[in-house]
Order: C-alpha cells, then sequence, then structure tokens
C-alpha cells in the first residue's frame, strides 16, 4: 500500500498542469487605495472602473476566459498603514496581483514588500522618482506618467527655446509632498541637461507666504517653475508683476497635473481688487498638464463610472472628467490580463511575478482613453500641454503645445507664439544684496519660509525619504519650526553619500 502512495501523488501531479490550463484560473486581487473621497483615486471612485474592465473582458470572446478575477479591497489611507493591511491580507494567503497604493509613502513599502514576495504591483500613483529604481522596485509597473516623464516636458522646451537656468518653488506640505515630488523629477532631469538650477521651498501658512521676498530671489533666473496652491501661485504672479517681472524677461510655469479644472479660464479671478492685475500677470503664465485624450469607447466608460458614483452618493463635481487615476487602475487590469495569458502560454502561471512584471514593460496597448505605452523600466510615457492665455482682453486659456513622450517630440498648436518662449534680453541691472542671500543656506528673516539651497542638496533620492517616513511622520506631529525642518534636509544630505 505504502509505496502505491507516491505512485498516485505522481499521477495526480501530472493530471493537475493539465487540469489547469483548460479550467478557469482564480486570480486574487488586492486593491489598496483610501477610502477616503477626498483623494482622487478613492476606493469607490476606482472600483467601478476596475468593474468595468473586467466586464469588458469577459465580452472579449474567449481571450480573457480563463482569468476569473477575486478583488479584495483595503483602505491604505496614505501612508503606513497600506503596508499593514497587505501584510495582514497575506498572513493566510498572499494575493497575486496588487493595484494601488498611489501616495508615495503608502506605495513605496507596499512595492518594496510585493518584489520580495514575487508578486506584481501596477500602480497609477507611485509618481516620485525614486520609483525608477527598479533594482528596489523590481516589480512595479506605472500606468500612469511619473513626475520624471512630465520633467522630460520641461527639459525639451529648454532645449529647444535655449534657456539657461530655472528657479523651482515649491510648496512642501511635509505630508504627501506632492509638490516637492513633482519639482524633484524637473530638478533630476533638468540637472543632466546643464541647466543652473536654484530652487526654494516654501511652507505656507494659511495659504499666505511672502511673496516680494521670493520674487527678490528670482531676478538672476530666466524660468520659473512652481508648483503650489492656486491661491500662492497668484499671490507670486502679482509679485512678480509689480516688480515688473512680468515683461518677457522671464518666463512663467506652474504645474497643475490632477486638479486642471482649478487653472485656465478665469483662475486669475478671486473676485477682489486685484483682478485686474492678475489677468495681466497671468498673460505670462504657463501651465503645464496631462495631456488627455479621448476616444468613442470612453463616453462609454464615462458614462458607466459616473453611474456608479452617483449611485455611491459620491460628488466630484469639481472633477467632471474622469480622472487619470480611474483610467489607469482600468489600464492596469487590462495588462496584467494581457500578460497573464501570454505567461500561461509560455507555460508558467501567475505565480511567477517577474516574468509577469516582464511582460507588462516595453509595450503598447489599448487603454480605455488611448494608446498607453510603457517603457522597458516598466514606466509609462507621458504626454502632456502647456496651456497659456490666448486672449489678453478675456483672459481665456488655451493648449499652445503638446509633448509627446514616446517620441520626445512637439506639436505646436494653432494658438502658439513663439514670442511667449523667447527670452527677451534684459538691461544690466545693478544687483543689491540679494544675490548673495540666494546663494546661502541661511533662514530667511520672514517666518515661515525656509530658503532651500540647491535642489540637488534639498531633494535626494526619493526612496531615502521613504524609509524615513516613520521619522518625517514624527517631524510632521512636532513644532514645524524651521530648525526641525532644517534637520530633515540635513538627513537626505547624508544619504546621498551613504546610498551613492
Ligand atoms: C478625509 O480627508 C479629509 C482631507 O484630508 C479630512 O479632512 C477628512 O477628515 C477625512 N475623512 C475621514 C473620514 O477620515
Ligand atoms: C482643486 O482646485 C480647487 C480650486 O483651486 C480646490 O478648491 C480643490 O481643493 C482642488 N482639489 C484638490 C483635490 O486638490
Ligand atoms: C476657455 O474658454 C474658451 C472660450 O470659451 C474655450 O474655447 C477654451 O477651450 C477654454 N479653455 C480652457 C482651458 O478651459
Ligand atoms: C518562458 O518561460 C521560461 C521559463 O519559465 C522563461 O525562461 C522565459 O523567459 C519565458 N519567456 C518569455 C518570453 O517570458
Ligand atoms: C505554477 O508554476 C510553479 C512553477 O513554475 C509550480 O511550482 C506550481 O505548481 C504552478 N502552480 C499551479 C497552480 O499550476
Ligand atoms: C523592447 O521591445 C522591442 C521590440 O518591441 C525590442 O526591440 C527591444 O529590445 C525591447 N527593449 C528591451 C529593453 O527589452
Ligand atoms: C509622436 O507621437 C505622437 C503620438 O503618438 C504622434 O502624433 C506624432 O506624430 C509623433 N511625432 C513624430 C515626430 O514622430
Ligand atoms: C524686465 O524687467 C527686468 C527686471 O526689472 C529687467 O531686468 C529687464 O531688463 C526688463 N526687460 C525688458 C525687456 O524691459
Amino acid at each position: 500500500m505504502i509505496c502505491v502512495l507516491p505512485y498516485l501523488l505522481y499521477i495526480l501531479l501530472i493530471m493537475l498542469p493539465v487540469n489547469e490550463s483548460a479550467s478557469t484560473e482564480d486570480i486574487d486581487v488586492l486593491i489598496i487605495l483610501p477610502k477616503n473621497n477626498s483623494y482622487h483615486f478613492s476606493i469607490s471612485m476606482v472600483a467601478p472602473a476596475i468593474d468595468y474592465a473586467q466586464k469588458k473582458m469577459k465580452s472579449v470572446n474567449g481571450l480573457y476566459s480563463g482569468l476569473n478575477f477575486n478583488f479584495h479591497y483595503e483602505n491604505s489611507n496614505c501612508g503606513d498603514e497600506a503596508l499593514f493591511r497587505l501584510v495582514d491580507r497575506s498572513c493566510q494567503k498572499k494575493p497575486d496581483l496588487i493595484l494601488g497604493p498611489v501616495c508615495e509613502y503608502a506605495a513605496a513599502p507596499v512595492a518594496r514588500m510585493a518584489s520580495h514576495w514575487n508578486i506584481p504591483v501596477i500602480s497609477a500613483g507611485a509618481l516620485a522618482s525614486g520609483f525608477s529604481y527598479k533594482k528596489e522596485y523590481s516589480h512595479l509597473t506605472r500606468v500612469a506618467p511619473s513626475y520624471l516623464k512630465m520633467a522630460e516636458t520641461f527639459s525639451a522646451m529648454f532645449h529647444r527655446f535655449n534657456w539657461k537656468n530655472a528657479f523651482l518653488i515649491y510648496e512642501d506640505d511635509m505630508d504627501q509632498r506632492n509638490c516637492y515630488f513633482t519639482l524633484e523629477g524637473v530638478h533630476n532631469i533638468l540637472k543632466t541637461e546643464n541647466v543652473h538650477i536654484d530652487a526654494l521651498n516654501i511652507h505656507s501658512k494659511d495659504n499666505k507666504v511672502d511673496s516680494d521676498e521670493i520674487i527678490k530671489l528670482i531676478y538672476d533666473s530666466e524660468v520659473i517653475i512652481m508648483c503650489a496652491g492656486a491661491d500662492i501661485i497668484r499671490d507670486i504672479m502679482l509679485a512678480a508683476h509689480r516688480r515688473r517681472l512680468t515683461n518677457g524677461s522671464y518666463i512663467f510655469f506652474n504645474i497643475e497635473l490632477f486638479n486642471s479644472s482649478s487653472y485656465g479660464n478665469g483662475s486669475w479671478k478671486r473676485g477682489d481688487k486685484f483682478d485686474m492685475d492678475a489677468k495681466q500677470a497671468y498673460a505670462t503664465l504657463n501651465t503645464v498638464t496631462l495631456l488627455r485624450t479621448v476616444k468613442p469607447e470612453f463616453e462609454d466608460f464615462s458614462m458607466e463610472v459616473k453611474k456608479s458614483l452617483q449611485k455611491a452618493g459620491i460628488r466630484h463635481c469639481d472633477s467632471d472628467n474622469i480622472n487619470v487615476f480611474v483610467e489607469g487602475f482600468h489600464d492596469a487590469l487590462l495588462l496584467y490580463a494581457m500578460a497573464i495569458v501570454e505567461v500561461k502560454q509560455n507555460g508558467s502561471n501567475k505565480t511567477d511575478g517577474a516574468q509577469i512584471t516582464q511582460h507588462m514593460w516595453n509595450r503598447t496597448f489599448e487603454g480605455i482613453a488611448g494608446p498607453v505605452s510603457i517603457d522597458a523600466n516598466g514606466d509609462r510615457y507621458g504626454d502632456f500641454s502647456v496651456m497659456a492665455m490666448v486672449d489678453h482682453e478675456t483672459g481665456t486659456y488655451e493648449d499652445v503645445i503638446n509633448y509627446f513622450g514616446i517620441n520626445g517630440s512637439f506639436q505646436m498648436l494653432p494658438r502658439f507664439n513663439n514670442d511667449r518662449f523667447t527670452l527677451r534680453a534684459r538691461h544690466q541691472m545693478s544687483m543689491p544684496d540679494y544675490s548673495t542671500k540666494s546663494c546661502g543656506l541661511g533662514v530667511s528673516a520672514v517666518t515661515g519660509i525656509t530658503f532651500g539651497a540647491l535642489l540637488g542638496a534639498a531633494l535626494l533620492m526619493a526612496f531615502y525619504f521613504f524609509r524615513k517616513n516613520y521619522r518625517i511622520t514624527i517631524e510632521r506631529r512636532t513644532s514645524r519650526d524651521i530648525g526641525k525642518h532644517r534637520q530633515l534636509r540635513e538627513d537626505s544630505i547624508q544619504s546621498s553619500f551613504s546610498t551613492a
């Protein structure tokens, strides 16, 4: 009897794979996103898109019929909870696929853990530069264009218009730090292009900054690139206008990727006595946003998702359009399905996370809103637009430049005006004490503002910060005085030497 048992087992083992490939395969998908609907990528926002993707796949004849997805949603909030949910959830059985998280500090530990467990992770977020380092995040695929991809728009413009130096201004909330990571991308790209870069980190109190003080620092620069709240941008533009920096000798940009409804037509308008000045000032402000494409199928998708959202009682009236995260997670499921089908044809299965991940990289497929191209490093190429005021009377905006990441080319739109992007010569001006001030890493006399020196010193590899997340959280909860922030930055300087 005893010697028959191994034999029986052997037969079973031979039979199993045959049965497997013929029948459906269960794929456990863990979706880790915030529950809080104040995020553009909350569970309730994204779930209808994922359901839609699954429904569409079922209707494609046969191709995906062998896949049976089981979805589990976990609330990540925006921090370490994401990791805890993953670990708790995986005690009995690990998921086969992870979708999300979006927030940088949530995504970092999850993506690292998943690499260790050989589970593919696909996110429409995790946009910070540090995630490009796929030695550490080997199983992470990003289906939304990262900040580095966005920054290529700038390096291409610097080339084309022959600009030589940049001043970066970013608002650092010390929490999710979206603007910090956004301009970190710009910095990392421009520094490889021989562009001289200065940077200023603003910690606003009640959305107020000393914009006159800021203006003094940018006299020497040509191109000013900002990422901050709409009110701060307006303050800075007003101050620039007062000091006549909007005369063509400076070029201003702000970056608004996900909330572009707050820019464009009427963004200068507040109904206060500064509206007229603001309109004039904004005539020199260009806004970089994601280039949105639509195709007929998208309408159907958009309708279905909105219907589900209404049913769930979610009002996101400010963003009438389906956003890039919702779209991205739809495409993420599709991308995974294509990869797993190929992997199965190759005789492997869902447990081979590394091979599945490889099949998702370096390919182009048709997403819900248009073609999606993932580069050989597993990051999506991005398309971006530059919006500018085209009518100075009415203050209306239009897209003037499109940038296509996949071939690095521009499309100049009908309302593009070359003069606007050409720096006008400056009269020689004596520089008072400002220059010395902007070189120092010193603390400004102005409360609430810390002067960063080079971003190179301040913004280092983002993944270091992820490791220090705990610490940052502590920092945030303790007093917000300048000394604390300085200490944080010194940490990052140390890290550059220790990790390099
Ligand atoms: C959701 O997030 C917003 C903004 O961060 C916060 O004010 C609110 O308290 C959160 N709601 C819940 C239920 O946590
Ligand atoms: C988008 O911009 C509007 C207007 O500035 C603002 O009220 C809203 O809070 C922003 N939404 C997000 C998610 O940042
Ligand atoms: C601004 O308004 C004009 C005219 O109403 C419209 O053609 C244009 O598309 C709008 N631009 C943006 C960015 O909303
Ligand atoms: C097919 O599977 C083999 C063995 O698992 C692997 O070495 C090979 O790279 C796979 N081919 C592709 C195209 O992924
Ligand atoms: C999946 O493949 C691995 C190795 O390639 C194998 O050990 C495992 O039994 C397979 N699992 C299933 C469910 O077929
Ligand atoms: C990406 O795919 C193309 C063909 O589609 C191939 O020629 C190229 O070698 C691939 N690149 C990498 C890094 O795998
Ligand atoms: C670059 O790609 C875009 C989008 O795919 C396309 O419309 C454009 O014609 C391409 N440009 C060049 C110069 O190949
Ligand atoms: C614009 O203003 C700046 C600062 O006041 C000055 O240096 C520059 O020469 C002016 N440019 C022109 C074209 O007037």
